[in-house]
């Protein structure tokens, strides 16, 4: 049995929670969150698991690996304690807003040698995966211009612009992750404009809800990414990966697959209703291989060093929207 930690029973610890307890030989043997709420006790109901401080958790020799899943102002000091306590460890996007405090944290990680791996469950949809494998393996020939949309359903609510680090660091560091894992190389110019047409309380509290940006790689292929804090048309989440033989398309998927042909046109379903229910089963993988990872030491898609890779790419393009410039990115490149 493996026995295991969830930090914060929010809306993604909620998720991962239940991938977990479905997983056979897995424990979740502890959650922890300050703040009690019927969702958490449904997953104490359904996992068993106690409530309990941090100290208890890293202090447990039988717990094999946390998974954190609490507000982004937590993750920092949670994985700094983790590597401390010989855990292997989940951590969700993004480690901290501070990246000097990503990059302490991210060479203590590594140093320690532990398994650790990142948040970005992208890489484990299958669609996702398949467009990136037939790149990686030659199929598709070679990729050269990567066009990205991520677009919500609706602007979040002041409260959690003002904790999450704002859209690049937040909802755009996906795609900034996207653009690496497809190309499988790294950027060395961005150029980002950003500016809130959605809602001007997003802007008066200083973050932007409508962005486009353009990356270039030292190779010539380019990457191009649009991202909206609205989306008419629901969470509107496609690629297009246009490569030497091949394009390759990722739509959005359907909330169901019915089409209903009238005189007046016709009607397909809208996009499933956000990212909870549109990667639903990459989430499920994502536990799979964390688990999987501690049994047998499989390395996972996306590791620390990506999450610090695409938070440099996140506080880039800030620069760039800031100063109207492109900014030159060179591998020890600071913001
Ligand atoms: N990868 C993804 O698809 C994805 C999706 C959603 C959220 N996230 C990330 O997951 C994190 C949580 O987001 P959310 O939407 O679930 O937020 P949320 O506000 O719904 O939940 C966060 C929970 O963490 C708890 N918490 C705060 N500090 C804590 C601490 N020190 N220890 C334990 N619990 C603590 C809060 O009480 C709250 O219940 C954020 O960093 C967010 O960026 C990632």
């Amino acid at each position: 049995m493996i026995d295991l930690a969830v930090f914060g029973t929010g809306r993604i610890g909620q998720v991962h929670t239940k991938n977990l307890a479905a997983l056979p030989g897995v424990r979740v043997k502890y959650l922890v969150d300050p703040i009690a709420s019927p969702a958490q006790d449904d997953l104490i109901r359904r996992t068993g698991a106690a409530i309990v401080e941090p100290d208890e958790v890293f202090a447990d020799r039988n717990v094999a690996g946390v998974v954190i899943a609490s507000s982004t102002d937590s993750h920092a000091k949670l994985l700094l304690d983790g590597v401390a306590a010989q855990k292997a460890i989940f951590c969700e996007k993004p480690i901290s807003l501070d990246f000097s405090t990503v990059t302490k944290v991210a060479a203590a990680a590594e140093a320690s040698a532990l398994p650790v791996m990142l948040g970005f469950q992208r890489r484990y949809d299958p669609n996702f995966r398949a467009v990136r494998d037939r790149i990686a393996d030659g199929t598709a020939g070679r990729l050269e211009q990567l066009v990205m949309h991520t677009r919500d359903p609706g602007p979040p609510s002041i409260a959690y612009v003002k904790v999450s680090g704002g859209m690049l660091r937040d909802q755009a560091i996906h795609d900034f992750d996207q653009a690496r894992f497809m190309t499988a190389e790294e950027i060395t110019s961005i150029y980002a404009v950003g500016n809130c047409q959605v809602d001007p309380e997003i802007g008066a509290a200083g973050d932007i809800d409508s962005l486009l940006v353009t990356m270039t790689i030292a190779s010539g292929r380019m990457v191009q990414m649009s991202n909206n804090r609205r989306g008419p048309l629901g969470y509107d989440q496609r690629l297009e990966a246009h490569c030497a033989n091949e394009v390759l398309f990722i739509d959005n998927r359907p909330q169901n697959d019915i089409r209903i042909a009238a005189a007046s046109g016709l009607l397909s379903a809208p996009p499933m209703d956000y990212f909870i229910a549109r990667f639903e089963i990459a989430y499920r993988a994502e536990m799979l291989a964390f688990v999987d990872m501690i049994r047998n030491g499989t390395k996972p898609l996306a590791n620390v060093r990506d999450g610090l890779e695409a938070q440099r790419l996140a506080e880039a393009a800030l620069i760039s929207i800031n100063t109207g410039h492109p900014v030159k990115l060179t591998p020890d490149w600071q913001p």
